[in-house]
């Protein structure tokens, strides 16, 4: 294959794939994209445009034009950085407004058909890990490594709260996140288009009573285990 290897990383808000991957990517020295990010930023724009999130049309010509960028930030522990149309919005996209209504314009067909072409020309070498919803079924179908993170809805929700009290953010109770949590899971799985879905070749780890280390380690394990293993073996 003409490119390196690629590591997809799928599953429900809350279940460590974001803060794992990075790990991963950075223990393995591959590059690292957080497509959820990208979704997140474009529902943004929708919404500071005052545009209607049923007018698709125009969210469909918004997307077709904005420039996405994506960056590391300093320390290991930072968020990746955001920006659209030059503007950063790093933050801007982790609110609760954005986590509202991203779900909706994610199931838009002209919104999926732009970003996944942006994500398969920025995978186009390999040497990346990607983590999402789709990845693994529809993006990189291809990829070499992919699994599927989970865990119960009661522990997602735990850890979301955790956050936005770190973030010093709006307090949800747990029920309310829990809520909150499914309906997104809901919608990003009963969609049209590329929902939500393990795929049949993936690995899936469910992380509840798992630390981020040992379900780094477990995927680092299967990446030497089945990628450089396997590479090994075909180049002899
Ligand atoms: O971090 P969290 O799990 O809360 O969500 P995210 O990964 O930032 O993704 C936000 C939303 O973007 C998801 O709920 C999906 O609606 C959408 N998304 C998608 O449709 N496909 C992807 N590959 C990644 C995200
Ligand atoms: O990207 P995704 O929505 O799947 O999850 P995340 O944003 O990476 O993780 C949500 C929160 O759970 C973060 O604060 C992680 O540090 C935490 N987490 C954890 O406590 N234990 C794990 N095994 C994985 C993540």
């Amino acid at each position: 294959r003409n490119r390196q290897p690629i590591v997809a990383i799928d599953g429900p808000a809350g279940a460590g794939k974001s803060t794992v991957a990075r790990q991963v990517a950075q223990a393995l020295k591959l590059l690292y994209l957080d497509t959820g990010a990208m979704y997140r930023a474009v529902t943004w724009l929708v919404l500071e445009s005052g545009i209607s999130i049923e007018d698709e049309p125009a969210i469909a010509e918004i997307v077709s034009k904005c420039d996405i960028e994506l960056g590391m930030g300093d320390e290991p522990q930072a968020p990746i950085r955001v920006w659209i149309n030059g503007q950063e919005v790093t933050q801007a996209i982790r609110s609760l407004e954005i986590t509202s209504h991203v779900s909706a314009i994610a199931a838009q067909t002209p919104v999926r058909q732009e970003l996944v072409k942006q994500q398969q020309r920025w995978g186009e070498k390999g040497g990346i890990v990607i983590e999402g919803r789709d990845i693994g079924t529809h993006v990189f179908p291809d990829a070499e490594l992919k699994i599927f993170l989970t865990a119960s809805v009661q522990e997602r929700a735990r850890r979301r709260q955790q956050d936005l009290k770190n973030r010093g953010e709006a307090d949800l109770s747990l029920e309310q996140m829990q809520q909150n949590l499914s309906e997104r899971d809901w919608k990003d799985s009963n969609r049209n288009i590329a929902p939500l879905r393990k795929a049949p070749d993936a690995i899936e780890i469910q992380t509840d009573g798992l630390s981020i280390a040992e379900v780094t380690d477990r995927i680092i394990t299967l990446y030497r285990e089945k990628v450089e293993g396997q590479s090994s073996t075909l180049a002899n």
